[in-house]
């Protein structure tokens, strides 16, 4: 025998089941990501296109950053690692939010530094503020105080994940543990 109380709650659970819970199923569904056309840290020009069938881990940033970018990369690099041979299907990607001083040649020097797999992603301003939008990323110059010449460039530290359609699954914020990294890509891995 169901209770009243029971009864309410079951037919609002059958109130809520339709489109409610298809919206709660993924509501950053397509926020994030798009097509692009960038130049690689080995001088060729790479679409998104190529890397579809494997999951990308994108991560925006530039080679002078003086901490954030080398702690998420190092995040990145072990998760990578931790994740063993299954990493195959994975594609992890550094484009570059400085493109003014973050030639292929320094790229190059730089994502080898943290990651044998690691792709270095540059272009020209025009194609790195267009996939920057694409993918939501504040990217803002700033001069230190202490150092006038050199600008520095404000950028979000968010890892993205996309799926081997192209498409956004989640993204990974800032001071994530790489263990963790790990198995929130691992669970994707296992589910497609
Ligand atoms: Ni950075």
């Amino acid at each position: 025998m169901i209770s009243r109380r029971g009864a309410l709650l079951a037919g609002l659970a059958i109130a809520f089941a339709g489109p409610l819970a298809a919206q709660v199923a993924d509501p950053l569904a397509d926020r994030f990501g798009g097509a692009f056309t960038l130049t690689a840290h080995n001088g060729k020009r790479v679409s998104d296109t190529e890397f579809r069938g494997r999951f990308l881990l994108v991560y925006f940033g530039y080679t002078r950053c003086p901490d954030v970018c080398p702690d998420d990369l190092l995040t990145m690099s072990a998760a990578i690692h931790g994740l063993g041979a299954v990493a195959e299907r994975l594609q992890p990607l550094f484009i570059s939010v400085d493109p003014a001083r973050d030639t292929p040649d320094k790229l190059a020097d730089y994502v080898e530094s943290f990651h044998p797999r690691l792709i270095g992603l540059t272009g020209t301003e025009a194609e790195i503020a267009a996939v920057s939008r694409a993918y939501k990323v504040h990217r803002v110059k700033y001069t230190p105080a202490n150092d006038p010449a050199n600008y520095g460039v404000d950028h979000s530290s968010l890892t993205y994940l996309m799926g081997p359609d192209g498409k956004f699954r989640t993204l990974i914020p800032h001071n994530t543990s790489a263990e963790r990294m790990r198995d929130v890509v691992l669970g994707y891995l296992q589910r497609e």
